[in-house]
């Protein structure tokens, strides 16, 4: 009863007709059957491949900005180690999250053609997955904060990308400062920031007013669809829209999107309580909690792709809303609540609290040529 509620309340939700639109079936799951070389041609960055070395060659600093899924994180580094530059050292790159750092490295050393840890490496907090070989190294920010401590002019980069740097932490802000002073030392090296569209502006001037590269296009179509009110109860409402996609919507895994551990674990035990409840006829539906405080191990399991006949529901904070990439998700549920950190200057303290998010917050990394839905309760 509920279920068909929610899906009720869908303007336009194509689970209450039987029609198909035409884009739909043009683009469901067709990237799957392309080669990674063919797949890494028909990203937006790929034609902007020659402009965005040379414009690499010709600035110390450049910020770059591109819609999620663009190819920023997995090709930049790639481009530039074909360029040459990791003649003279390592090229470098910082992910807010250690699960990004882990992941993109995987898909990097896939597509660079080398086992991970040989060629394309990565390092977070108490694991090194590198070797003397490496060229492309991804890491947690906190980890080259670390590398600046010991050796503040980074001897051996030739470049260093900041990614996600909008991202910012406490530890982000101070790495920003460093890498000023290591630019100023250590001229050859240079320095690349990734960055939502709105701050750019904001780290061209901290960054000695460096030119922004644009890389324009986004990779497939999305259908976004909005509940017509607001839910009284979000939670229940979102875990019974992954039920109804479930139960009626074509193959493809989901993505929920809930604001903490907390409110995580409860939605995984109340989903699987749903899921039991409606027997053993109904196809699988494999939950997986995804947050920061997570091991490692566990975070990873979001990669594993489901076995054929079962779906999977990943359900994350805003972890996973940009650098990672969750091959297979083609469904977002997004009610739409984020906690934010809000900083009290009377108490000189930090709390998170839970916020509504603005539209344009809710990019999400979605797989490719997916179809998805975002539904705001
Ligand atoms: N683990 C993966 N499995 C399958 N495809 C992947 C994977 N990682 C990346 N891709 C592919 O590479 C593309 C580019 O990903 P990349 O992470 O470089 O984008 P991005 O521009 O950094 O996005 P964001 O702003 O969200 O970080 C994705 O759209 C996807 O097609
Ligand atoms: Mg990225």
């Amino acid at each position: 009863m509920k279920i068909q509620k929610v899906a009720a309340s869908f303007k336009g939700a194509c689970a209450l007709s039987n029609e198909v639109p035409e884009w739909k079936k043009k683009s469901f799951g067709k990237k799957a059957t392309l080669s990674i070389q063919k797949q890494r041609q028909s990203l937006p960055i790929f034609k902007l491949k020659d402009q965005l070395v040379q414009a690499v060659k010709e600035n110390q600093i450049l910020i770059v900005i591109g819609e999620t899924g663009s190819g920023k994180t997995t090709q930049i580094t790639q481009y530039l180690a074909e360029a040459g530059f990791t003649a003279r050292g390592k090229i470098g790159c910082t992910e807010p999250r250690r699960v990004a750092a882990m992941s993109v490295a995987k898909r990097v050393a896939e597509e660079f053609g080398c086992r991970l840890g040989q060629e394309v490496g990565y390092t977070i907090r108490f694991e090194d997955c590198t070797s003397p070989r490496t060229v492309i190294k991804y890491m947690t920010d906190g980890m080259l904060l670390r590398e600046c401590l010991v050796d503040p002019d980074l001897k051996t980069y030739s470049l260093v990308m900041l990614d996600e740097a909008h991202e910012r932490t406490m530890q982000t802000d101070v790495l920003f400062g460093l890498m000023k002073q290591t630019l100023k030392n250590h001229p050859d090296m240079k320095l690349i920031v990734t960055s939502a569209t709105l701050d750019a502006g904001k780290f061209s001037s901290f960054f000695f007013e460096a030119p922004i590269f644009k890389i324009p296009g986004r990779m497939f179509p999305v259908e976004i669809l909005y509940t017509e009110k607001p839910e009284t109860n979000y939670l229940d409402a979102s875990l019974s829209q992954v039920i109804q996609i479930h139960l009626s919507e074509p193959p493809g895994d989901i993505l929920l999107f809930l604001t903490g551990q907390e409110q995580i674990d409860t939605a995984c035990e109340d989903l699987y309580v749903r899921m039991k409840s409606l027997g053993s006829n109904v196809p699988e539906l494999i939950i997986l909690p995804v947050y920061a405080a997570l091991p490692s191990e566990m975070q990873t399991r979001i990669f594993y792709p489901a076995p054929p006949g079962t779906r999977k529901v990943v359900i994350a904070t805003n972890i996973a809303e940009t650098s990672l990439t969750i091959d297979g998700i083609y469904y977002v549920v997004d009610p739409g609540f984020v906690k934010q950190k809000v900083h009290n200057s009377k108490t000189g303290t930090d709390s998170l609290v839970v916020t509504n998010i603005s539209q344009t917050a809710n990019s999400v990394k979605w797989s490719p040529s997916a179809w998805l839905k975002f539904a705001f309760f």
